[in-house]
């Protein structure tokens, strides 16, 4: 953890600088982000840590928004991406802003399972992410983030099944992901990714950003690191990255948890490279064993640092 900003990119890689994002944004170097994430405080009245960002007018907010943004953008790769986080509320802001700053490519929704019901209205259950690149020259792997579903009626060609495949476990397909994402869960205190931040992303979500935006290498840029989620991904997913944060009980937990992906490398829901629905743990697990008793040549390999740790326990 660094404080205050080191001056050379390489003093940053792999860092995470507590401080304020908007006030140092203009000393950071210039062109060295492949994949920006902001995930910024929504326009809501949210206490993070010591600080409270207060609510204020959706035109208040999209110049707020704007006024440090637009000092972000030196600091990309004329290749990049950006994915920007937002809530129904924000949205709209985030949208007109980036709408004069960068090309806006789409606009995914994921459903949060967790939400508080309204007696008098809807209860708000999804939330925003703009997909945005700097040129129409950028990086997309849709192989790498495919998902991996059930199928409900197994159609056969010739007998044979039809872009689906029979295992020991049951009927699945690999499919190429929407800008809809419903296989999400939002951290919670079972989960071995959970902290005490109050709007932590799953790791899952930045998992599949990281892995269709992102080469092994390339450099991840999180201005609003919270606790660290795209830092712990990034290494896990052998990405480098950067991270600021103003809060320093939660850059310590960011620093914790990047301390952590060295030798844990799981992401709850990727596994055997695809991306699986939600609730799926246990079937993901007896796919893996069955996937593994098919293949007796892998035990010969040395083991992974993950089944190392595992070994420990
Ligand atoms: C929406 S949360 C990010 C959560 C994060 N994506 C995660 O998964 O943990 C926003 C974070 O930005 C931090 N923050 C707010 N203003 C900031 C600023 N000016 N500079 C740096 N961080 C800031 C807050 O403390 C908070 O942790």
């Amino acid at each position: 953890m660094r404080s205050p900003l080191p001056t050379h990119l390489d003093s940053l890689v792999n860092q995470i600088v507590c401080g304020d994002a908007l006030a140092i944004c203009t000393e950071l170097p210039k062109a060295f982000v492949d994949l920006l994430i902001l995930d910024p405080p929504y326009n809501l009245t949210k206490t993070f840590g010591s600080d409270t960002f207060r609510e204020m007018s959706l035109a208040d907010y999209e110049k707020w928004f704007e006024g440090w943004f637009a000092q972000m953008l030196p600091t990309l790769k004329a290749t990049a991406t950006l994915c920007i986080c937002g809530d129904w509320k924000s949205s709209a802001a985030l949208h007109r802003v980036l709408e004069r700053h960068v090309i806006v490519r789409n606009r995914i929704t994921w459903e949060r399972e967790k939400g508080r019901g309204a007696k008098a209205n809807w209860k708000n259950a999804s939330e925003d992410i703009w997909f945005c690149t700097v040129s129409d020259n950028y990086y997309f792997n849709v192989d790498a983030v495919k998902l991996k579903r059930r199928v409900i009626a197994p159609y056969r060609e010739n007998g044979l099944p039809k872009d689906w495949e029979e295992t020991h476990e049951g009927d699945f397909r690999v499919t190429h992901p929407s800008n809809l994402w419903t296989d999400l869960t939002v951290p919670f205190w079972s989960m071995p990714e959970n902290t005490d931040h109050p709007t932590q992303k799953p790791e899952k979500l930045i998992a599949k950003l990281i892995l269709a935006s992102s080469r092994e290498g390339d450099l991840v840029f999180d201005p609003f690191l919270g606790a660290g989620t795209t830092a712990a991904v990034a290494r896990k997913l052998d990405r480098r990255f950067v991270g600021i944060e103003l809060d320093e009980a939660y850059a310590c937990m960011a620093a914790k948890r990047v301390e952590v992906a060295e030798f844990d490398r799981s992401i709850q829901g990727y596994s055997g490279g695809v991306f699986w629905e939600r609730n799926s743990l246990n079937m993901q697990e007896r796919q893996t064993k069955v996937d593994l008793s098919l293949q007796p040549a892998l035990f010969e390999k040395p083991l992974s640092d993950k089944a190392r740790v595992k070994q420990r326990k």
